[in-house]
């Protein structure tokens, strides 16, 4: 079933422009007729940012294997997914693990109606029928493991002996992207416990690019598009306290001692988005004269943070919303 829908994927052209922003750029891209089982669902609400550029430039010129790094939910496997919802492409998603093998992406024989047959993995069949393979985590990887995908990522055919040595040319439409919190170094902020530094053959094989968190305009315009009853002053001084969080995290704050001042949370847009979704869904508690905003930051963030950083995350919203009280 799923072979005979991927095996008839019909190939249209499309305006790059058009479809990323809504205005006619001559630019052309290839995409899909109709979306497929495998095409990611499309968020309305989706804005194509600065990082989308590179990422489309990968896509359209393929002109390596991308590996995406950045802070938890700054948005890496979002564009990977939404570009791919926009030209209605397939994507074959894996996440890594330490214990992933390379057959958990290649395949696996399993016993099917008394036989055995050989059932493709999520890298095989996007190198067979074309379409992005798309490993997240991927710095959780065994480096071993990981390295066992050189072959691939120079785009060799992949042989799988498990099914009588069927060889698998990379077909035109497969890309391959990678998402991972480290840049595959190693975790300089100790805060992505499993990550693994990989092989230094393995990285040098990647298109890099950087994810960092949107920036405040970005935020403040994916906030209105999801939360558009928040009031604005709200939004404002959310996307602000984020980006003091954000700044708090990676050392960049002082104390009046010249003390530099760190907490042991990040603010991503994920938490982003679901303080400002919490705080409409709490809205009712403001009638027993509770703070709604910094009920749901608990809920969203601080219950997460030390008690020294919940403390610091109190300052801070007593200060930016300091005129909601
Ligand atoms: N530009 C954007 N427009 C709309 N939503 C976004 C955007 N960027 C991020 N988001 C939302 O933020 C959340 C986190 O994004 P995503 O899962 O892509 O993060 P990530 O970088 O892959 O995180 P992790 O490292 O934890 O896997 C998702 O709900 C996603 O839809
Ligand atoms: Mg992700």
């Amino acid at each position: 079933m799923i072979h005979k829908e991927l095996e008839t994927l019909k190939m249209v052209e499309m305006d790059a422009g058009e479809v990323f922003s809504g205005k006619k750029s001559n630019t052309k891209i290839m995409g899909y007729e109709a979306k497929n089982s495998f095409t990611p669902i499309k968020d309305e609400h989706y804005v194509f940012h600065e990082l989308s550029r590179d990422v489309i430039v990968w896509f359209m010129h393929n002109i390596s294997p991308l590996y995406l790094f950045g802070p938890s939910g700054s948005g890496k496997t979002s564009v990977i997914k939404q570009l791919a919802a926009k030209l209605n492409y397939p994507v074959f998603e894996i996440n890594g693990h330490s214990r992933l093998e390379y057959l958990d992406m290649v395949g696996h024989l399993s016993l099917q109606n008394g036989s055995m047959n050989f059932e493709y993995g999520p890298l095989a069949l996007a190198m067979k029928y074309g379409g992005i393979f798309l490993i997240n985590e991927m710095d959780l990887l065994d480096p071993a493991t990981a390295a066992g995908l050189n072959s691939v990522l120079d785009g060799a055919p992949l042989c799988i002996p498990e099914n009588g040595g069927e060889l698998i040319k990379p077909h035109e439409n497969f890309r391959f992207a990678a998402t991972a919190n480290t840049n595959g170094g190693s975790d300089e902020t100790s805060s992505y416990n499993g990550t693994l530094k990989q092989n230094m053959a393995l990285m040098d094989r990647f298109f890099l690019c950087e994810a960092p968190y949107p920036t405040a305009d970005i935020e403040l315009k994916l906030l209105a598009k999801v939360q558009p009853n928040l009031p604005e002053m709200v939004r404002n001084k959310m996307v602000e306290f984020a980006n003091e969080v954000r700044n708090l995290f990676m050392g960049n704050i002082k104390d009046e001692f010249e003390c530099t001042q760190r907490i042991d949370v990040t603010f991503s847009t994920r938490t982003l988005l679901r303080w400002a979704e919490l705080t409409m869904l709490f809205q009712p508690l403001a009638k027993q004269k509770i703070n709604v905003v910094n009920y749901a930051l608990d809920r969203a963030l601080s219950y997460r943070a030390s008690t020294e950083g919940r403390i610091l995350l109190t300052e801070l919203s007593q200060r930016i919303f300091a005129e909601e009280k």
